[in-house]
């Protein structure tokens, strides 16, 4: 923090808050909120008078709130710069009648309650996303007493409980009673690796076996007599020296038992707790007694990183952290064109990783600002000036907000910031918007192609380029049989699958249509993919209201490297053509040809979080669930995604709300 403050190449804004984004690559503006900090930045030497006069006395946030600060306060002996800030909401002085003490005791004035936020706009060729990581508050997991024991802490607690620069300035002690503890546990895994939502993430939280192991060789180094215990489920010691560390902590004898314990009580009125575990290397149940119990908790998403992706326009996965554009191939970057993330925002990091990241984010950067030229894929979108009747639904269900639009004027495009995927052009009723090299005409053309001869034993496959598309190749290269049958029509994303073409298929004969694309939270376009889960969604229950049955249009996801997947599915599609005749087809063709069919629906605010009933299109299951656009619909019994949501005004009229 020190150089980045020294750094003349480099301004640091602390106290301020990115307030909106606007353009694209080379050309982003951000307008930011400098928040009053009340005391001259320029004049502060930090000297703490007002500090010491402050009669408002709260928790230390950088002390887990097991110290004290005053309203007027440096955040951390560390911060940049070292001036003191006002906490605007608890200080008596934004009252001066009531308070005012600070400002007297100030010999350098710097205190100046009349200061105000500074809004001003920043123009930047490309943005790092750094939002960091949280950790999980165990306070649900009654079953380790965190809210109700004075003795068991996290782990972050216990860090600042044996720091030199914490509250009891390094001599460890324990917070229930001020007694040095003689034995320590350490609980892993709270909050990390389960299943169940009450407890906490699915994921591994990378970091805390590492710093159990550092903490237990700290207070072995520090204190020898402390007998020291690690409750595990397997413990990671996977980098560079880590196995060595962890070898050196069981040499100096601290003791790891592997099972997580199921409860923790505590002794009255020593304060000590015992802690029940079955120790599944003997398969014993076990009772221990403990003076201090540590849960290693685990890490999550920072508060504000929902709200910086939805600013930047970047796509999460389902823990919640940002995605990056290719886990393998391209870890730094986002969807976003020059947008990179470094750091815990992606994934929980140590700080070795997370400083390797940062150094790759910051070179990935510098070489874009150092090109005259940025080149995009011809692939982008067109709007027809003529066409376009200025309705706004492309800007709206673009993923990088690549299209710009005003009321009562035309969208225009922004080729530096399309991606091309295809999802404006799928949106457009009015035919408006072209795809470079995906364009109507083609798709139109592919159809016809495929369904002039023998339609009834086709099977018109939609497959996005990045992963289904990437799964048959696997299917087919690994020699998986699949039906033959199978034409497929590459697109760059799911989200290009206008419904007109699956209208168009199905006047032109198709049995089955097929529409594929990257498992939900997958998808290269941030959130494309959402708008073809409306779509097909909007298909069915139009299909219903024509009387064709829905079943004949079937939505998967499947990876790139899921050439099973592939395999599978297209056997359970075959079957599904099977079932349908010359005569329905026929059938279907003369609705078509009289009916004007409609477009998809949207979901309204009000279905979010509702309980709703989903049907699977492909083996005919129903059940009750919550209707949640973010979330991925996988039927229990056959693992597909053709799952129809049977909305409350829907076709159907099942669907509870
Ligand atoms: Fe595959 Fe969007 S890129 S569904």
């Amino acid at each position: 923090m020190m150089d980045v403050g020294r750094h003349p190449g480099i301004e640091l804004l602390t106290n301020s808050e990115i307030e909106s984004i606007t353009g694209y690559v080379g050309n982003f503006k951000a307008r930011v909120r400098r928040k009053a900090r009340y005391v001259n930045e320029s004049e502060c030497i930090a000297c703490g008078d007002c500090a010491t006069v402050c009669p408002v006395v709260l928790p230390d946030e950088f002390q887990m709130g097991l110290g004290s600060r005053k309203a007027i306060y440096i955040p951390f002996p560390q911060a940049v710069p070292s001036v003191y800030i006002v906490s605007k909401d608890a200080c008596l002085g934004q009252n001066p009648i009531a308070c005012g003490k600070c400002i007297e005791a100030c010999e350098k004035n710097c205190i100046n309650f009349d200061m105000e936020d500074d809004i001003f706009n920043l123009e930047v060729g490309t943005i790092i996303v750094a939002t960091g990581m949280d950790v999980y508050d165990p306070t649900a997991m009654d079953e380790y007493g965190y809210s109700r024991f004075p003795n068991v802490v996290t782990s972050m607690e216990f860090e600042r409980l044996i720091s030199t620069g914490g509250p009891l300035q390094g001599h460890f002690a324990r917070p229930g009673d001020g007694k040095r503890p003689d034995r320590v546990a350490f609980i892993q895994c709270v909050g990390s690796r389960t299943q169940e939502s009450r407890r906490g993430n699915p994921y591994c939280s990378n970091i805390c076996c590492m710093n159990t192991i550092k903490s237990a060789q700290y207070l072995k180094d520090n204190y020898p007599d402390i007998d020291i215990t690690v409750f595990y489920m397997d413990l990671r010691a996977f980098g560079k020296g880590f196995e060595e560390l962890l070898m050196r902590s069981k040499g100096s004898g601290v003791r790891f038992i592997r099972g997580l314990p199921g409860e923790v009580k505590e002794d009255n009125p020593t304060g000590n707790l015992r802690v029940i575990v079955e120790n599944t290397t003997t398969n014993r149940l076990e009772n221990h007694e403990f003076e201090m119990v540590v849960l290693a908790v685990g890490a999550m998403p920072a508060t504000d990183t929902e709200a910086v992706r939805q600013l930047v326009g970047l796509s999460k996965s389902p823990s919640g952290f940002l995605k990056e554009a290719h886990p393998k191939l391209r870890p730094v970057d986002t969807p976003t064109k020059g947008v990179f993330i470094a750091g815990a925002a992606e994934s929980p990091k140590d700080v070795r990783e997370s400083v390797t990241q940062a150094s790759a984010a910051a070179a990935r950067a510098s070489i874009l600002l150092n090109k005259s030229d940025f080149s995009v894929e011809a692939i982008t979108a067109i709007v027809d000036e003529n066409l376009c009747r200025k309705c706004g639904l492309c800007a709206s269900v673009c993923p990088f907000g690549a299209i710009l639009w005003k009321k009562k004027e035309v969208a225009r495009v922004v080729s530096a910031a399309c991606a091309g995927c295809g999802t404006c052009a799928a949106e457009c009723k009015f035919g408006a918007i072209e795809m470079r090299h995906f364009t109507d005409h083609a798709i139109y053309a592919q159809i016809d192609a495929i369904l002039e001869t023998d339609p009834l034993y086709k099977i018109v496959t939609f497959a996005c380029n990045w992963c289904s598309y990437a799964g048959a190749d696997t299917a087919g290269v690994s020699r998986m049989t699949y039906p033959p049958n199978a034409r497929i029509i590459r697109t760059m994303c799911s989200g290009r699958v206008s419904p007109e073409f699956v209208w168009y298929a199905f006047r032109k004969g198709a049995p089955v249509v097929l529409v594929s694309g990257c498992h939900f939270t997958d998808c290269h376009y941030i959130d494309a993919n959402r708008s073809t889960v409306r779509r097909v969604d909007g298909l069915w229950d139009g299909m219903e209201k024509a009387g064709i049955r829905p079943d004949r249009l079937l939505l998967e996801w499947c990876s790139a490297a899921e050439g099973g997947r592939w395999q599978t599915i297209m056997k359970e599609v075959e079957k599904k053509r099977q079932t349908v005749t010359e005569e329905e087809i026929e059938q279907t063709r003369t609705i078509l040809a009289d009916s004007k069919v409609p477009g998809p629906k949207n979901p309204k605010p009000s279905d979010e979080n509702k309980q709703a009933d989903f049907k699977c299109m492909r083996c005919g299951r129903q059940w009750t669930g919550i209707y949640n656009r973010d979330t991925e619909r996988t039927c229990p019994t056959c693992r597909s995604n053709s799952v129809r949501w049977l909305r409350a005004e829907g076709p159907s009229g099942k669907a509870k709300n």
